[in-house]
């Protein structure tokens, strides 16, 4: 995965509501490594981030249909980086 692009998807799809990694729909929800443990199916890994953005979760759009596969693989890269890494 490209993390670069993944920062561009990023950046154009998803930080309307997740500027920095905060959620503004819901505040708890945000893009940090403990609310991902505590949210995300219990998995912290690319591949739950990846299944969230393609089929999106009670407010959260999906992105199947409007970001190729390649781009959601990017972003969910850049996301879990930003996370993993503690860079937001
Ligand atoms: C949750 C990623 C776009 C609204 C999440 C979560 C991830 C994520 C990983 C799980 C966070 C957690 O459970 O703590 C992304 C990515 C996006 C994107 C990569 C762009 C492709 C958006 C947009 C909105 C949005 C544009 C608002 C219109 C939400 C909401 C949740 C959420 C409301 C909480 C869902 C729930 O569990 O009830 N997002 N998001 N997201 N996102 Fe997004």
């Amino acid at each position: 995965a490209d993390l670069s692009a993944g920062e561009d998807v990023f950046t154009n799809n998803c930080a309307a509501c997740h500027t920095g990694g905060a959620n503004v729909v819901q505040a708890e929800k945000t893009l940090q490594k403990d609310a991902l443990v505590a949210y995300l199916d219990g998995r912290f890994n690319v591949d739950a981030i990846v299944k969230q953005v393609t089929n999106g979760k009670n407010a959260m759009p999906a992105w199947a249909g409007r970001l190729s596969e390649d781009e959601i693989q990017d972003v969910a890269a850049y996301v879990y980086d930003q996370a993993s890494g503690d860079k937001w």
